[in-house]
């Protein structure tokens, strides 16, 4: 009796694995491979707007987590409302992603955490002074010391920790990754024929990996040209090769229904616009307008359940603490 269950069981598993291995979308799954001390760390970092000039601006204030990890402007404003260059990418499951940024020039999200914090145009302080203001508050030297063994401060430990966190923002369980592992009701006719089309028609080439994006650096603009009157051009000032003028690592799909307006120069406000213009740049395709819907239907499957935690509550200041300068320059 026994070992009949198991082959039973034993067949169940591998018809199973078949027909999901027959899809090459794989639902996301939330890796558990984090430090819990360093994400709760992280997590106030990442919330805390003492690391900017201003003590106004926070990594949240760009990339808020309340609305899909983005800021839903064209171009982020940085520090004394300077109007930034590009649009901002959610921090949504950015571990999944080859490098950082849209032109990828940080390696990975402990090198990207330094760049905005030391950005004149963003958080303008420096590595120093956020340094300087963490090591000041006792609250933050208690956790730190309890993490890496002893009281120093440094934006390496600093960067360490923010990166922690932001490797646990994936957001598992849409609607398409429950239809993926099973539930056959979990989306409609709609999102089944936009991903047929997304699968079909090419898109799947470039969107692909478990964040349907972020595995690779493509042109935008490959048959047809991008119009912008953005100046990023994309790779080209990482490599400087003439090659990689407007090449940018092609973004992640999930929860892309919250990220608008879209592409780096934030332009596109919807997602129909957005998948029109695909269609004809990337694929030199038109879609029919019930296409267009389908494919949107399809993505708006993608967005997961959004990270869900307790405010963090920040340690206060102390008398020594640098104050911020709000005003100034
Ligand atoms: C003033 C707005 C602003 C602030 C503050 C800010 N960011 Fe960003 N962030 C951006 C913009 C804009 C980009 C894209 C820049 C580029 O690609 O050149 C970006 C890119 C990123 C990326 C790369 C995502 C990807 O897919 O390439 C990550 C991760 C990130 N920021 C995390 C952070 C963290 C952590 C902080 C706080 C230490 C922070 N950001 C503060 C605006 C901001
Ligand atoms: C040849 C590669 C390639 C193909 C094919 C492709 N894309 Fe893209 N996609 C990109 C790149 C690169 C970007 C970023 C371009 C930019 O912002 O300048 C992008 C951006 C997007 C965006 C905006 C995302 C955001 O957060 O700003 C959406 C939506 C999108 N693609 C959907 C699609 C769909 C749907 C298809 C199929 C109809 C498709 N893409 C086909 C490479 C591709």
């Amino acid at each position: 009796m026994k070992s009949r269950f198991s082959v039973i069981a034993l067949l169940a598993g591998v018809v199973t694995s078949a027909a999901l291995a027959r899809e090459p979308v794989e639902p996301l799954v939330v890796p558990q491979d984090t430090d819990t001390q360093k994400v709760e760390l992280g997590r106030q970092l990442f919330f805390d707007p003492r690391l900017s000039r201003s003590g106004f601006i926070s990594c949240n204030s760009c990339h808020n987590l309340s609305m899909g990890g983005s800021d839903n402007l064209p171009s982020s404003i940085g520090h004394g409302w300077h109007e930034g260059p590009i649009n901002s990418p959610t921090v949504l499951n950015s571990r999944f992603s080859i490098a950082q940024f849209w032109d990828g020039r940080a390696a990975d999200l402990k090198e990207q955490a330094g760049g905005p914090i030391a950005n004149p145009g963003e958080m303008a302080f420096t590595h120093d002074l956020a340094v300087d203001v963490i090591a000041s508050i006792p609250g933050y030297v208690e956790r730190i010391e309890a993490i890496y063994g002893d009281d120093a401060v440094s934006i390496e430990r600093l960067t360490d920790s923010i990166a922690e966190f932001e490797r646990t923002l994936v957001t598992p369980d849409s609607p398409f990754d429950r239809w993926l592992q099973g539930e056959a009701d979990a989306v409609n006719s709609d999102v089944l024929a936009g991903y047929e089309l997304f699968k079909t028609t090419g898109c799947l080439g470039c969107h692909n990996g478990p964040a349907l994006g972020g595995t690779m650096f493509q042109k935008v603009g490959l048959l047809k040209p991008y119009e912008t009157t953005n100046s990023a051009q994309g790779r080209l000032a990482v490599t400087g090769q003439e090659s990689d003028r407007m090449v940018f690592k092609v973004p992640t799909l999930r929860n892309v229904e919250l990220t608008y307006p879209y592409f780096h120069d934030g332009s596109v406000q919807t997602l129909e616009e957005a998948v029109d213009l695909m269609g004809q740049i990337q694929l030199g395709r038109q879609y029919s307008e019930q296409e267009i819907d389908q494919l949107v239907a399809f993505l708006k499957s993608l967005t997961g359940e959004q990270p869900n935690f307790p405010l963090p509550q920040l340690p206060p200041s102390a008398p020594d603490t640098p104050r911020p300068s709000p005003f100034g320059p």
